[in-house]
C-alpha cells in the first residue's frame, strides 16, 4: 500500500487553480529555508502558474536564490522552438524573475542525440543529488509539477511505451510516441519527489480524470511520491460533483 497522501482539490477555474498552485509552491519553498528543488511540467496548463510566480503577488515572497529548477520532460527541439518546454518556461518565468543562472538545469536538446541528452540529464540530476542511488529518505525533488494528457500520460511517459517499464534509469529518450523525440524522467525519478502537484484544467481532461479517479491504470496514476500527491483540478475538468441523492 502506498504511504503517501492522495489529495484532490477542485478550483472554480484555471486562474484560481494557477493561483492556488503558486501559493502552495511559494509557501512550501519559503518554509524550507534551504536548497529547494522544483521539477517543472511542460505543456500549456502550468504557464499561468509560472507567470504568477514572477508577478507582483509572489515575486517578493519567493526564495529565488535557494530554489533550483528542473524539467520533468522536454521536447527534443531547440530551446528557441515554440514546442520547447524550456522556451515556455523562459518566457513565463525564467526571464522575469531573479533566478541565478546556475539554478536553472535545462535539458540539452542540441548537438547530441536524444539518448545522449537523456544520459546527460541523468548526470545533471545525479550531480545535484550527490549520488546515483535514490534514497526515499532523501528526496531528489521537493516538489514536482505534472500535467495530465487526455490519454493518461504525464511528463513524456506515454501509454504503451517502454519508458513505463524503466526502473533503473532516471531519464530516458522516448521515440515514436510523438512526432518529435521526447526526453522524460522515469517513474523512479518522479517518485523521488516529496510532493507531486498534478495541474489539470479544462473539459478536455474530464474523461481521463474521471477514469483515473475510478482507479483505471494510466501512466499518470502510477506516479507515487514520498509524502503527498495533490491533484489540483478546475471545475471543468472535475465535472459535476457525484450525485449523492
Ligand atoms: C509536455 C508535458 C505533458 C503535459 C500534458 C498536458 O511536455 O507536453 O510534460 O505531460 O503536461 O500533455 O499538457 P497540457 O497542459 O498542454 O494539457
Amino acid at each position: 500500500m502506498p504511504e503517501y497522501i492522495d489529495e484532490y482539490v477542485v478550483h472554480s477555474g484555471p486562474e484560481e487553480l494557477a493561483h492556488a498552485a503558486a501559493e502552495r509552491l511559494c509557501a512550501t519553498a519559503a518554509a524550507a529555508r534551504r536548497r529547494f528543488a522544483i521539477c517543472l511540467s511542460g505543456g500549456s496548463t502550468p504557464r499561468r502558474l509560472y507567470e504568477l510566480l514572477a508577478g507582483p503577488d509572489f515575486a517578493r515572497r519567493f526564495p529565488w536564490p535557494l530554489v533550483h529548477w528542473f524539467w520533468g520532460d522536454e521536447r527534443f527541439v531547440p530551446h528557441s522552438d515554440p514546442e520547447s518546454n524550456y522556451r515556455m518556461t523562459r518566457e513565463a518565468l525564467l526571464s522575469r524573475a531573479p533566478i541565478p543562472a546556475e539554478n536553472i538545469h535545462a535539458v540539452l536538446t542540441e548537438g547530441l542525440t536524444p539518448e545522449a541528452s537523456a544520459a546527460a540529464y541523468e548526470e545533471t540530476l545525479q550531480g545535484f543529488y550527490g549520488s546515483d542511488r535514490l534514497d526515499p529518505r532523501r528526496p531528489l525533488f521537493d516538489t514536482t509539477l505534472l500535467g495530465l494528457g487526455e490519454d493518461g500520460h504525464t511528463a513524456s511517459l506515454f501509454p504503451g511505451t517502454a519508458a513505463l517499464d524503466e526502473r533503473q534509469r532516471w531519464v530516458t529518450a522516448v521515440i515514436g510516441a510523438k512526432p518529435e523525440a521526447r526526453i522524460s524522467l522515469t517513474f523512479p525519478a518522479l517518485d523521488a519527489s516529496r510532493e507531486v502537484l498534478f495541474l489539470v484544467a479544462g473539459a478536455s481532461k474530464r474523461a481521463i480524470l474521471s477514469e483515473i479517479r475510478r482507479g483505471e491504470d494510466y501512466p499518470a496514476a502510477r506516479v507515487e511520491p514520498i509524502d503527498r500527491r495533490l491533484w489540483l483540478v478546475d471545475r471543468a475538468a472535475a465535472g459535476d460533483p457525484p450525485d449523492h441523492s
